[in-house]
């Protein structure tokens, strides 16, 4: 059994930069299911969104938050997270982090901000369009100095261990996980009064994402297995585009094109955002998404085009190198054609229900970044928003849990058992099941829903459940058949949030009750009884 003061689950901007706060006070096993660098993260384009201009204000940036989240957003969880951002951003940027910066009139240099839908004003701290990769190369060059800090690459987190669970008779908490070493193939004891889950989103429970492989919802699912409370999962945001190519899957082109002058054509090159919302392309995603979807229906085609063909083409290699080098190697010349795109899904805005120092209802067990439901975000998220309280939280659940280790409890806790199970034989039905459940969630429970199609999907579900249970139980586990069985709980808890959602609200949009209802004013949670 290894034993730590801290155990960080996930190593994105809420893993990594949470254990850089804990580290002078314990040591710390930062445990990661890839490589340090696999992320959501490290792909994030768009940037951070941080008050940090005299142009703006925190009740600017609230205000929008509070619109955007739809009625939902606990306003207390947005004030304090939008208002400690400066602290934050003041942090990386002490860490080595430089952002862009621009040349003013007057001669001075000042931050680069950047616009996105749902923002009043300019307000997004970036570095050109990869901000997510600078954030993990920086805290990754940290963590790796840190010697309170032992890492380990290839390690998946299997199941939370809970005072329940094991038997004692007092107050539920979380006091350790057992963790899967993917290269030895076995199961490791991590022991630790504070675990945090800091896992990420669960974009690939969906056919089209934005998300790279990781994003399995593993951190929702165990939390949900342990007995943590769960809140929000019908609100899943569809990114309004994502490059539409048959061979380059997952790759967004941010809404900072938009927020430079992009403009959104159907496939016979005519304009239709104005028909939708009055800020046009800059209306808040998941209008962005829904109109993008209707014209597709609409005309029948796969796509719509984003162009922005008509800024100078020194502007668009210098703003957006990424994007513009990707398509590039795609035979498509962002300065003088447009981009197919089309929806995927992109962030998770509910997640494992936490207080304001992101403890959930487990004591001990924290959970932080997107696989964390705050308050923050509500109905709908802001864009930008995520990295924001990623890193806020982490250093805000690292108060609360450096003050729970001086509480320190010994338990023993029981070695992993492989039981009677054998080699897995069959690992068609592996990627057969992990096909259908993205499949059907695509199509039953996408951007527009109704009740006939969530119930389908509950039903199938449900069996999928039994099947891949009874396939998790039978043979040694591997990272695919823990994912797999992650991906089904998590797409349940999706469809089981969207179905007691009786009204459309935010990204929950349903055909059959198309309006926002004050009765459900109210987040949906689930606790595994
Ligand atoms: P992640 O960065 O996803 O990290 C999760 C970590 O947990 C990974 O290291 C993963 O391997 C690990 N993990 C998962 N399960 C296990 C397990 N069982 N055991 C061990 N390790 C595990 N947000 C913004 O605010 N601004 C943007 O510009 C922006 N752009 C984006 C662009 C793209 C393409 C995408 C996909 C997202 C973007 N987002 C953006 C959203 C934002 O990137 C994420 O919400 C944020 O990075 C999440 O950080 P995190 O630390 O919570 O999780
Ligand atoms: C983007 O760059 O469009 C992504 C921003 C975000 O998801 O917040």
């Amino acid at each position: 059994m290894r034993d730590f003061d801290f155990v960080v689950i996930g190593s994105g901007a809420a893993g990594l930069s949470f254990a850089l706060h804990v580290a002078p006070h314990g040591s710390v096993a930062l445990i990661t299911k890839r490589s340090l660098s696999d992320s959501n993260t490290a792909w994030a384009q768009g940037g951070i969104a941080c008050v940090s201009s005299d142009e703006d204000n925190f009740d600017l940036h609230i205000r929008d938050t509070l619109e955007c989240g739809a009625g939902l957003c606990n306003e207390e969880v947005v004030r304090s997270i939008i208002t400690e951002g400066p602290s934050v951003i003041r942090q990386l940027i002490d860490m080595g982090l430089q952002f862009d910066l621009r040349w003013r009139d007057d001669g001075e240099r000042e931050m680069d901000l950047g616009k996105e839908g749902g923002h009043s004003k300019r307000r997004i701290l970036h570095v050109r369009d990869e901000t997510g990769k600078a954030i993990i190369d920086t805290l990754i060059n940290k963590v790796r100095s840190s010697p309170s800090i032992q890492i380990f690459e290839h390690h998946m987190a299997v199941d939370l261990l809970t005072t329940g669970k094991l038997g004692y008779a007092m107050q539920d908490s979380c006091v350790g996980v057992y963790v899967l070493n993917s290269l030895s193939g076995e199961v490791e004891v991590f022991r630790s009064d504070v675990i945090v889950l800091a896992t990420g989103g669960c974009g690939k429970v969906y056919l089209y994402s934005t998300n790279p492989d990781i994003a399995t919802g593993d951190g929702v699912a165990m939390a949900w297995r342990a007995g943590a409370t769960i809140a929000n999962m019908e609100f899943i945001q569809f990114h309004p585009t994502c490059l539409y190519h048959t061979e380059k899957k997952s790759f967004l082109i941010s809404e900072a094109i938009r927020g430079e002058g992009g403009v959104l054509l159907d496939t016979k090159f005519r304009r239709f955002m104005h028909k939708y919302h009055p800020r046009g392309e800059l209306a808040p995603r998941d209008i962005v998404a829904r109109a993008i979807d209707a014209e597709m229906k609409r005309l029948g085609s796969k796509f719509v085009y984003l162009d922005i063909s008509h800024r100078p083409s020194s502007f668009l290699k210098d703003r957006f190198p990424h994007i513009y080098e990707t398509c590039l190697k795609l035979g498509m010349d962002i300065t003088s054609q447009p981009i197919p795109v089309v929806p995927a899904a992109h962030y998770q805005c509910g997640g494992v229900k936490t207080d304001l120092h992101g403890e959930t209802s487990l004591r001990g067990l924290f959970a932080i970044g997107e696989c964390a439901c705050t308050g923050l975000h509500g109905a709908n998220r802001l864009a930008s928003n995520s990295l924001l309280e990623a890193l806020v939280m982490a250093k805000r659940a690292s108060q609360k849990a450096i003050r729970r280790i001086r509480l320190r409890q010994n338990y023993s806790l029981p070695e992993w058992r492989h039981g009677q199970a054998v080699e897995p034989d069959e690992l068609v039905v592996i990627s057969h099941n992990w096909d259908e459940i993205r499949r059907l969630m695509w199509d039953y429970v996408g951007i527009v829903r109704t009740d006939k199609r969530l119930q389908r999907a509950a039903t199938r579900l449900r069996n999928l459940h039994a099947e891949i249970q009874e396939f998790y139980w039978n043979f040694r586990i591997t990272t695919d058949i823990l994912e797999l069985r992650n991906l089904v709980i998590v797409a349940s808890l999706i469809v089981d949030c969207a179905i007691a959602r009786k009204e459309s609200r935010g990204l929950h949009f349903t055909m059959d009750y198309p309006e926002p209802n004050p009765k459900f004013l109210r987040e949906t949670t689930m606790r595994r009884t």
